[in-house]
């Protein structure tokens, strides 16, 4: 479908409005010298006001148990309407306007799951919904918000952008700018998360939050450490974009350089000020992970779980599966499984990278002689082995040794670890020349 059908541009007056030389509005419900620390009312006032509007998600005991040897249990909040928890914020947020607000709507910006969570539930309250978003959203969660009736305006080429974007144009509009992890009606509805994992898993010893700018997991937080004191609470960014971590060093938040991340949702350079003085006393660890780990725990749970989830809800699972969190063994652990937002494409991609991970998509170039049915030789030792081959290729032009040698570059899949040392140890009998793995 064509974009333009679906967004529409802003005014080229506001357009023009949006330099980089003029100051960003402030936004007043997150005033870096007045930061907020939430309350737990707060969080209870949510849980009875979004009651109705919210989907109670399972927090189900999982089969990964015996694979980590501690006792797993997701909290499925991918199987929010929209697609993640931030639907328990944005109805929260929206459902606590004032008569004359709930008239002339909001305004946010996001590229994603915030704005999805907007549009939806704006329709549902019939609340007007306009939601800036950045070049960089994907066609998918566009199209998706607009079906949902919000306007959607495509500005700024990152979400900081955008941002500024927004805010000015809500004060221009009187339209209020809703910070999708930082508002502290935001942190309150996603902090109902927490209080349904106490309720549903009641002797839980830790739970697990993804992190990006800080909603989730200081509500969460906010919620069990309150009934529950000696949970431990673990945070857990990407290795790209580490900015919570960095905060928690700095004792206040500060501006982290942020790289492309499998977990899209988490990309945030400088985490909420609420949101830090909310968490701050309550987060006993942050953790990063790498993203081939959050590709696998994509993997994992697509095998395991039969869910479709999106790196930024796997981070959690990821630290488990880096082996980053020893302590828990044998513990009851619950991990927020907290969105399922991921394009078909780049799950396929995930897909690919979860099994090279994982040990199961191998590929290496072996070194074979020129004769009539060497290359035969090597496919038929492949497959006497049971190997799956993907890929195969070879040449004779560039290679500088012998010059009735051909270089055979392949790429194949097996069962498993084990499986993959079999073929190596096969491979490094028979030949002289193989360049094992991605070194290629
Ligand atoms: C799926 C998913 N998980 C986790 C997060 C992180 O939430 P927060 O920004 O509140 O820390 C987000 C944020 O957009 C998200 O979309």
């Amino acid at each position: 479908m064509d974009e333009t059908l679906l967004v529409s541009e802003p005014p080229e007056k506001r357009r023009k409005s949006m330099t980089e030389e003029e100051p960003e509005v402030v936004d007043r419900f997150c005033d870096p010298t007045k930061p907020i620390s939430v309350p737990f009312q707060d969080v209870s006032a949510a849980a009875y006001k979004i009651r109705g509007g919210i989907e109670r998600t399972p927090c189900l005991r999982s089969q990964m148990t015996h694979l980590y040897g501690m006792k797993i249990f997701f909290k499925k909040e991918f199987l929010q309407y929209t697609g993640s928890f931030k639907e328990r914020g944005a109805r929260y947020a929206l459902e606590m306007l004032n008569k004359d607000q709930r008239a002339k709507g909001v305004i946010a910006a996001s590229a994603g799951n915030h704005a999805l969570a907007l549009a939806y539930h704006g329709q549902e309250l019939n609340i007007p919904i306009t939601v800036i978003m950045p070049k960089i959203a994907p066609l998918m969660k566009i199209q998706a918000c607009t079906k949902f009736g919000a306007t959607i305006h495509i500005v700024g080429a990152n979400l900081a952008e955008s941002k500024k974007y927004a805010t000015k144009m809500g004060e221009e509009q009187g339209l209020l700018y809703i910070n999708g992890y930082d508002h502290p009606h935001i942190i309150a509805g996603q902090g109902t998360m927490g209080l349904e994992i106490v309720e549903q898993v009641p002797d839980l010893d830790a739970c697990i939050i993804p992190v990006g700018g800080g909603g989730l997991i200081s509500g969460a937080a906010l919620a069990i450490k309150s009934l529950r004191p000696n949970v431990t609470i673990i945070g857990v960014e990407s290795e790209k974009c580490p900015s919570f971590s960095e905060a928690m060093k700095a004792g206040k938040p500060v501006y982290t350089e942020l790289h492309s991340t499998l977990a899209d949702g988490l990309a945030v350079p400088t985490v909420g000020v609420n949101a830090f003085e909310t968490a701050k006393h309550l987060i006993d660890r942050m953790i990063v992970v790498k993203e081939e780990n959050i590709a696998l725990a994509i993997l994992r749970l697509l095998e395991m779980e039969k869910a479709v989830v999106e790196g930024a809800g796997a981070t959690g699972l990821a630290a488990i599966v880096e082996g980053l969190v020893p302590e828990l063994a044998g513990k009851k652990v619950v991990v927020a499984l907290c969105g399922g937002n991921i394009d078909t494409t780049a799950l396929g991609r995930v897909i690919e990278r979860g099994l090279a991970a994982d040990g199961r998509l191998q590929r290496f170039v072996v070194t074979v002689s020129d004769r009539p049915g060497s290359i035969a030789e090597l496919t038929k030792l492949i497959a006497n082995l049971g190997v799956s081959l993907k890929d195969i290729f070879h040449e004779r032009a560039w290679i500088k040794s012998d010059i009735f040698a051909v270089q055979v570059k392949v790429v194949c899949e097996t069962r498993d670890q084990e499986h993959s040392q079999e073929l190596h140890e096969a491979l490094k009998s028979r030949y002289t020349h193989l360049v094992w793995g991605p070194r290629y």
